[in-house]
């Protein structure tokens, strides 16, 4: 497959933006293991959630499309059946990093397997807390994949200082603590997002949570629920970059998540000059959501503190494009943790913006972009993109201000989290191209 991105007119109409994916992962594990059968409306169709649910389908659970919505057919926290086979989790450090939570807590051996990209992901951040609450996990020599779990004699609750901000660790730790004896107390010096112990709370677990503490007590059942999930804020930021930084661009994309723990990529834009409105707010169960309308705008720089990096990591690289087409030199602190994303999300990033001719640079610790403006138009060239579903998307809205075209290689990984990226963009008039 191959996908060229043209420079485009302008940016109109209305969209509904797909499921969001850290949503939709946990509405499939708290179904399956609360006491019935909960319905699932709009789940994102994508790669990852689906290892994910294919995944609950291989350790028993009974999972069904119907009408649109997905039923799943909970069995308890402890009702997992031994799978035959190793789990595949693809690209998806959330469907691993969540389930091995879960499956520390069944009385049967696992083994947690995935592709190139997630083969080489760091695994000790969850293997380390994990073992301290008495689980039998353990990697390769390297503390990456395969996975392997087995039994524990028992798992206690833990009081445990997150070392990095990380959602997907803090789940883990929240899943396994559903088996463990004693409560449970995380403590984040940054938070991280908090979809975990939203869907807890929704499915009716004793969890208290705040900015800096996560304590669960006692919670010996969920209760089924009907989850509607909203539309992916990470997903959407694609199009709200596209439609800045298009000349005569007007969209609104409807039911967006606006959950306060991922949206700062929304205030930044707005702080550099962007024309953003949020309006229609509402709730899908304990998720806020809104509608949101994006019109062009003329972009000034922005600096991205260490504050601000847990809650705009997956927006970073888009966050870079619309700063190449700002006024000004943008910073960025302290963003170590993009080299552990489905790529090493800084080199890949530098390389296309070396590309696009856009100067940027490492100052220490502060990663700096220089502006070119928004006149600015991108030389052609070819993105490599490390199979990384983010980066393919970035260069291909960056190609919407080209002198003509920018090429995205193995444009494929973008089914990892947004397969309807190139239908509604080339809806809302981006000109990608593919053959
Ligand atoms: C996610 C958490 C984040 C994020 C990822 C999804 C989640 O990862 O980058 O795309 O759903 O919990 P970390 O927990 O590794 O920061």
């Amino acid at each position: 497959m191959k996908l060229i991105s043209k420079s485009s007119e302008g940016l109109h109409g209305e969209i509904k933006i797909p499921g969001d994916k850290s949503i939709s992962h946990r509405a499939l594990i708290c179904a399956s293991i609360s006491d019935g059968t909960s319905k699932i409306s709009n789940l994102q169709e994508s790669e990852d959630v689906i290892n994910t649910l294919n995944s609950l389908k291989q350790l028993g659970i009974r999972i069904y499309k119907k009408n649109e919505s997905y039923f799943v057919e909970g069995k308890g926290f402890k009702g997992l059946k031994e799978s035959e086979n190793q789990l595949y989790f693809g690209n998806s450090g959330t469907g691993t990093r969540l389930m091995s939570g879960l499956l520390s807590i069944q009385n049967f051996s696992s083994s947690l397997t995935g592709d190139d990209s997630l083969s080489q992901r760091p695994m000790k951040r969850i293997i380390e807390p994990l073992v301290k609450m008495g689980v039998n996990i353990s990697g390769s020599k390297e503390d990456t994949l395969p996975l392997r779990i087995t039994p524990s004699e028992k798992i206690n609750g833990i009081h445990y200082e997150m070392p990095i901000a990380s959602a997907q660790v803090k789940s883990a730790i929240l899943f396994a603590s559903l088996g463990a004896t004693g409560d449970t107390k995380i403590i984040e010096k940054t938070k991280s997002r908090d979809h975990t112990e939203r869907m807890f709370e929704f499915f009716g677990a004793n969890i208290r949570y705040s900015d800096k503490e996560t304590i669960l007590k006692n919670t010996d059942k969920f209760t089924p629920q009907n989850v509607e999930i909203p539309g992916d804020f990470s997903s959407s930021a694609f199009f709200i970059v596209a439609a800045l930084i298009s000349k005569n661009s007007d969209i609104t994309l409807r039911e967006v998540g606006m959950n306060p723990s991922r949206i700062a990529l929304l205030n930044k834009l707005i702080e550099m000059g962007g024309d953003i409105q949020v309006f229609n707010n509402s709730s899908f169960g304990k998720e806020p959501i809104a509608d949101v309308n994006v019109k062009s705008s003329s972009l000034k720089s922005c600096e991205v503190t260490s504050d601000d990096v847990a809650n705009l990591i997956d927006e970073l690289p888009i966050l870079f494009v619309a700063s190449s087409f700002a006024e000004g030199i943008s910073s960025f602190n302290e963003i170590e943790e993009l080299k552990h994303k489905e790529s090493d999300r800084l080199k890949a990033m530098q390389d296309g913006l070396d590309k696009m001719k856009v100067k940027n640079f490492l100052n220490g610790n502060v990663f700096c972009i220089e502006g070119m403006g928004k006149n600015y138009k991108s030389p052609n060239f070819l993105a490599e993109t490390y199979y990384d579903h983010r980066i393919a998307m970035s260069f291909a809205i960056a190609g919407l201000n080209s002198t003509s075209s920018i090429e995205i290689a193995s444009p494929e990984s973008i089914n990892t989290s947004f397969p309807e990226f190139i239908d509604l963009g080339n809806r809302l008039g981006c000109n990608f191209e593919v053959s």
